[in-house]
């Protein structure tokens, strides 16, 4: 296992200004190969998707090669592969196409610890069908979901769970396998918000036992754009609402008018890239990734335990549990300055970690974070100890 982040962050343009970029969580920077990739496809000539003439052939080509990119990612089938918007959009989407079976009286799970995205949709979705809704509580100390807080409310008629993989806030990743074991057992259907999680751990679908998983390319060095993983079989049973002419076919189905096929090629171009992060993996691009994903683990881990030890030391308040299953991400808050001040001296310094509370709404209301939520700090593939360190710094001065 090999991670040489010198060599990662030659790769990344942005990276030339100077800016130590820890909004990752909020999207990262993307390497040469994505926007050459996104350009390739404009520059050469695209068509829609067909296979009469050359361009209309790249269109078809870009779109299955997505499809592989992001089923090799994922650990899942490249048929059950569905492009969108953002993650939010598809959500919605689902959320009125699940909702189609639903009956007056069924319930749904949601949990506390989950970004927006994966919460109002399927509230909006609950109240337009008679549904009734209920919320797993994650703990307010640790930011933990415990696995109970979700079973405890599995019943007869839960139709749905929908559970973040990882939060956008705290970096707490709830046990996904054994939440979405009991909500199978329950005879549930099982949403997992895939979007914090995905950037940082080696994602199988399988082992996840999720039917529906959900992220969004530009988390993971990728465009701007949303993709979700089902099974294909499980997608033949849903019938969302669509164009008469448009493609009954499973995922088409959900794919409402002309795909990106430029933002579909800067996401193969990512998961390509993911896949060399560990130069010493070799054989198959998912054999690759599984690889690469483990290396940037161990790289990401140890700069954030940097950097939350180095938060700790200067007595700045660190939210969550330190020794917990979380993603390299740091919420906190330094006594006596207000949230947004720490993120605006730091970005005097070229240091960009936002403060707010990143569309994790409930979990930020649980929180007690107000108006001006807390700075966030995330860690990426190209985030190095020097970085770290000028965080460190713009800290220590605001203190002094
Ligand atoms: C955990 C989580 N879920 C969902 C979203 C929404 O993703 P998108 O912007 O693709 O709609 C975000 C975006 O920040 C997120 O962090």
């Amino acid at each position: 296992m090999s991670y040489d982040v010198a060599a990662v962050r030659k790769r990344f343009p942005a990276l030339a200004e100077g800016t130590a970029y820890f909004d990752g969580p909020g999207g990262t920077q993307v390497p040469d190969a994505v926007i050459e990739a996104i350009t390739a496809p404009l520059r050469d000539g695209v068509s829609n998707r067909a296979t009469v003439t050359a361009a209309e052939r790249r269109a078809e080509d870009v779109v299955h090669a997505a499809r592989s990119a992001m089923a090799d990612l994922l650990g899942a089938e490249p048929g059950g592969v569905v492009f969108g918007r953002s993650m939010t959009q598809l959500t919605y989407d689902f959320a009125r196409t699940i909702a189609k079976q639903w009956s007056p009286g069924d319930e749904i799970v949601l949990s506390s610890l989950d970004h927006d995205a994966n919460f109002r949709p399927w509230v909006q979705a609950a109240e337009s069908s008679g549904v009734r809704v209920r919320v797993a509580e994650f703990t307010v100390g640790t930011g933990v979901l415990p696995t109970e807080a979700v079973t405890g409310l599995l019943g007869p008629r839960t139709r749905l769970v929908a559970v973040t993989g990882a939060s956008n806030l705290l970096g707490s990743r709830p046990d996904i396998p054994a939440i979405t074991a009991a909500a199978r057992e329950s005879g549930a259907l099982s949403y997992v918000d895939g979007v914090h999680l995905t950037p940082h751990a080696r994602i199988d679908l399988r082992a996840l036992g999720a039917d529906f998983y959900a992220c969004s390319p530009y988390k993971f060095l990728g465009p701007h754009l949303g993709a979700l993983a089902a099974d294909p079989a499980l997608l033949e049973t849903l019938r969302p609402d669509k164009l008469l002419p448009a493609s009954d076919a499973v995922p088409e189905r959900f794919e409402f008018g002309t795909l990106p096929y430029e933002l579909l090629a800067g996401t193969t171009a990512a998961v390509d890239f993911l896949s060399g992060l560990d130069s010493t993996a070799t054989g198959e691009r998912r054999t690759r990734l599984l690889a690469s994903m483990t290396a940037l683990g161990a790289h990401e881990d140890a700069l954030a335990r940097r950097l939350e030890d180095g938060l700790r030391a200067q007595g700045v308040r660190c939210h969550g549990d330190p020794d917990r299953d979380r993603t390299p991400t740091v919420l906190f808050e330094v006594d006596g300055v207000p949230a947004e001040r720490v993120y605006t001296e730091l970005a005097g310094r070229g240091v960009n970690a936002p403060s707010g509370s990143f569309y994790a709404y409930e979990p930020a209301r649980r929180l007690g974070l107000g108006e001006q939520g807390a700075v966030r700090a995330g860690i990426a593939p190209y985030t190095d100890e020097s970085d770290v360190d000028r965080l460190l710094d713009g800290i220590a001065a605001l203190r002094s």
